[in-house]
C-alpha cells in the first residue's frame, strides 16, 4: 500500500517522523504499527534521547541506553535515523552550561563530546544535527555559553569533529523561523556559504518547520531555491503547523490545515536539493505542542485516535 514516504521515494525522497522509546510510546500497538510502516516513514529522528543532557549529563559519562532502543527498532524496520543534536544551547547539563570554561577546555568538552557520540552512533546515522538553533530572530549569533566563549568557531570545531567521527553522515546545521527569507534564514545561509569557503565538512541546512496555521510563509520555495543554489542540501527536520484549540470551526480549521501541509510539501517537492521531510511526531496524541505552547495543538497530520486528517491527504497528494 502507498503512503507518504513511499509517494516521497519515487520522487528520491524520504518522509519521516520523529519518535523516541521512553516518551512517545514506542510500545503502543498503534503508535508502532503507524511507525514502523515503511510505506508511511522511511525515516525516524530520536526526538530526545541523544541530547546532551541525556547522552553526557556528568562529564565524561556517557548514556545511550534510550538511544540505543529507538534506534535498534528503527533500524530493525528498515529507517534510516536523522541524529539529533550534538551541540545546542537547549537540553545542556548545567555542568556545561554553568561550567567556568575558557576557549581550550570548553573546545575540548564540544571536541570529545561531539566524538564520543557521534562515534558510537557510526555508520547508522544518515544526517546529524551538529549544530542545533545557533541564531537569535535578528541574524545574530545565539549567546550560548558555546558562543561566549568559542564565538563561531564552535560550529567549525563541532562539524570537523563529526566528520572526523562519522565520515558517511550527512552533516546539518538545524534551526526554526528559517523557512521564509527573513533576517534569520539569511544569517543561516551566510553561514553556510562561509563555511564552506573555509573547507570546513557541512553539507545541509536542516529548516524545523515549528509553523502556525494560516502564516506559513509564502516564500518557502524562494528560500529553499536560494539554500539550493548556495551548494546545501536541505531537510525539512521537525514539521509541524499548530493552531489555537479546540478550533472555532473543525472543517474550516482542518482544511487550513491542509492547505498549510500542502505548502510545506510543495516547498520540499519542487526543490532538488529537498531530500526530505519529518513531522515532529505523527500524531496529535504525542505532540510536543501542548505542552509548550498553551492552548495549541492540531498540528500534525494523524490525529489523537490515529485517524488521519485532511492534512494527511495533502501531504499524500502533494508529494
Ligand atoms: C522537543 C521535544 O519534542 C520535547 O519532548 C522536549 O521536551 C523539548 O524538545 N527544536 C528541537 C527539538 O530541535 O529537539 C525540540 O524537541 C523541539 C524544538
Amino acid at each position: 500500500t502507498d503512503g507518504l514516504n513511499s509517494f516521497a521515494v519515487r520522487r528520491g525522497k524520504y518522509f519521516g517522523t520523529a519518535g523516541d522509546w521512553i516518551y512517545d510510546d514506542v510500545m503502543n500497538c498503534t503508535w508502532a504499527r503507524i511507525a514502523s510502516d515503511p510505506s508511511e516513514f522511511g525515516s525516524i529522528t530520536p526526538g530526545n534521547s541523544q541530547k546532551w543532557d541525556t547522552t553526557e549529563s556528568s562529564q565524561g559519562s556517557f548514556n545511550y541506553a534510550d538511544s540505543d532502543q529507538i534506534v535498534a527498532w528503527a533500524l530493525k524496520y528498515g529507517k534510516k535515523i536523522r541524529g539529533h543534536a550534538l551541540v545546542w544551547h537547549s537540553q545542556l547539563p548545567s555542568w556545561v552550561s554553568t561550567g567556568s570554561w575558557n576557549a581550550t577546555t570548553l573546545k575540548a568538552v564540544v571536541e570529545n563530546h561531539v566524538t564520543q557520540v557521534a562515534t558510537h552512533f557510526k555508520g547508522k546515522m544518515f544526517h546529524w544535527d551538529v549544530v542545533n538553533e545557533a541564531f537569535n530572530e535578528d541574524g545574530t549569533f545565539r549567546d550560548s555559553i558555546f558562543y561566549q566563549i568559542l564565538g563561531e568557531s564552535y560550529i567549525e570545531i563541532a562539524l570537523r569533529a563529526a566528520a572526523a567521527a562519522d565520515p558517511a553522515a550527512k552533516l546539518y546545521i538545524n534551526d526554526y523561523n528559517v523557512e521564509g527569507v527573513n533576517a534569520k534564514s539569511t544569517a543561516l545561509l551566510n553561514l553556510f556559504k562561509r563555511l564552506k569557503a573555509a573547507g570546513v565538512p557541512v553539507h545541509g541546512l536542516g529548516l524545523q518547520g515549528h509553523l502556525i496555521s494560516g502564516q506559513v510563509p509564502t516564500d518557502i520555495e524562494a528560500n529553499l531555491n536560494r539554500m539550493a543554489a548556495a551548494g546545501a542540501e536541505i531537510a525539512i527536520t521537525e514539521l509541524d503547523i499548530r493552531m489555537n484549540v479546540p478550533p472555532a470551526n473543525q472543517t474550516a480549521a482542518d482544511a487550513q490545515l491542509a492547505k498549510d501541509y500542502e505548502t510545506v510539501t510543495k516547498a520540499c517537492k519542487v526543490t532538488g536539493r529537498c531530500v526530505g521531510i519529518t513531522v515532529w511526531n505523527f500524531t496529535d496524541k504525542n505532540s510536543w505542542v501542548p505542552s509548550v505552547f498553551a492552548g495549541q495543538g492540531d498540528a500534525l497530520p494523524w490525529d489523537k485516535n490515529f485517524q488521519k486528517k485532511p492534512a494527511y491527504y495533502a501531504i499524500a497528494r502533494t508529494l
